[in-house]
């Protein structure tokens, strides 16, 4: 079978026949035939049973008609052999049974190793790499600064007090988590890789709640052995944050072949900062999924304006899909990106 290598191609700025095209949270509520798996089983339990958790993933390859397939995991999932306890509660989101806070609390996680702690990820992987054909497949995993702030919460944040309290008052505290979680997650990207990840994304989704100058303090040497861990095994490497404005200096220092952006910056403002030698990923705001067809067509249009045709841009939204999104907008925009990109092309 061909390959469709045109995500895989863009990631490395290469010349691609029309703009490849997947989305952050394809896989979800959002769609009838996950729905249907969720009455059966937790989220915890898919991810856990690699034939359920590769038929998900599956699910809006077929639906969609997407570029690239994102294996169906979490980025909580290392939490659980870490010996700090995960739930997922109606409303919160998820839980953490035992945060950590404490010096103390950072040296009692457990050792882990990705194969074995976490194998049926690496099993999913494997299954998928058989069933997936010609579409490309993305592991992924959370930045050491988005998986602390839910260990030192206990769970989701809007102020991440408790995270910055450990920065600003026990900085060794904060560094030994932090220490702990890149060793952690460059060794579970890497085993993704292995298993057969052709690509993989770093998603630090909450990291626009700090400032450039803690940024680089607190969060850049520890994503940057996480990138760097997974640019090791010759992969692209998508770097993925939100709110990052101020931060994109930054995070294509820390590393990252394609650089993410939210719908805060216009594309080609964003791409301007990181530099045309990177390749970026974005960036329509998930809302506009449910609005209109003639005004999301006007504004994926203008997303594609902006990337003005230059080799090194993935279609994207600016974050995940939102729970109540119709999926026919979802697949609309499938087909105005391929669609605009090939007059694109042919125009040229
Ligand atoms: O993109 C995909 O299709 C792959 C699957 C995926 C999930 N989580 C499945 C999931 C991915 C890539 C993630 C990443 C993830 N998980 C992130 C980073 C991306 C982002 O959106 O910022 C974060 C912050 C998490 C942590 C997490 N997991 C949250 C905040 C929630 C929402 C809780 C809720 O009740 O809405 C989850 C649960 C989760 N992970 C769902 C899915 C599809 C919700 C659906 C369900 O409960 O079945």
């Amino acid at each position: 079978m061909e390959m469709n290598d045109r995500f895989l191609r863009a990631c490395r700025r290469e010349p691609v026949d029309v703009t490849p095209v997947w989305f952050m949270r394809q896989a979800g509520r959002y769609m009838a035939e996950y729905r249907l798996i969720r009455e059966k089983y937790s989220l915890i339990e898919i991810c856990q049973h690699p034939e359920i958790a590769a038929e998900v993933t599956m699910q809006p390859v077929r639906a969609l008609g997407v570029d690239a397939a994102i294996l169906f995991a979490d980025i909580l999932l290392p939490v659980i052999p870490l010996g700090l306890g995960l739930g997922f509660s109606k409303g919160e989101g998820p839980v953490i049974g035992s945060p950590v806070r404490t010096l103390e609390d950072v040296r009692a996680m457990k050792p882990f190793d990705a194969e074995s702690d976490l194998g049926y990820v690496m099993d999913a992987i494997r299954i998928l790499r058989g069933t997936l054909g010609d579409v490309p497949l993305i592991g992924f995993c959370g930045a050491p600064f988005t998986v602390a702030s839910y260990i030192i919460e206990g769970g989701s944040s809007r102020e991440f007090l408790k995270t910055k309290m450990m920065m600003y008052s026990a900085p060794e505290v904060f560094h030994a988590l932090m220490e702990k979680l890149s060793v952690v997650l460059s060794d579970y990207l890497v085993a993704q890789i292995r298993a057969g990840a052709q690509a993989v994304q770093v998603f630090d989704s909450w990291v626009g709640a700090l400032s450039p100058s803690d940024y680089e303090t607190f969060v850049l040497p520890y994503s940057q052995n996480v990138l760097q861990a997974a640019k090791n095994e010759n992969v692209p490497v998508i770097h993925f944050g939100t709110n990052t404005t101020t931060l994109l200096p930054l995070m294509k220092r820390a590393s990252g072949d394609v650089i993410g952006l939210d719908w805060r910056i216009p594309l080609d403002d964003g791409w301007k900062i990181i530099g045309h030698d990177r390749a970026v990923q974005g960036n329509l705001d998930p809302v506009t999924l449910f609005a209109p067809l003639s005004e999301i067509k006007a504004r994926v249009h203008d997303v594609l304006r902006r990337a003005e045709g230059r080799p090194g841009h993935i279609f994207n939204l600016g974050h995940g899909i939102l729970q109540h999104t119709p999926v026919d907008n979802v697949k609309a925009v499938v087909d105005m990106v391929h669609e605009y990109s090939a007059e694109k092309v042919e125009a040229r």
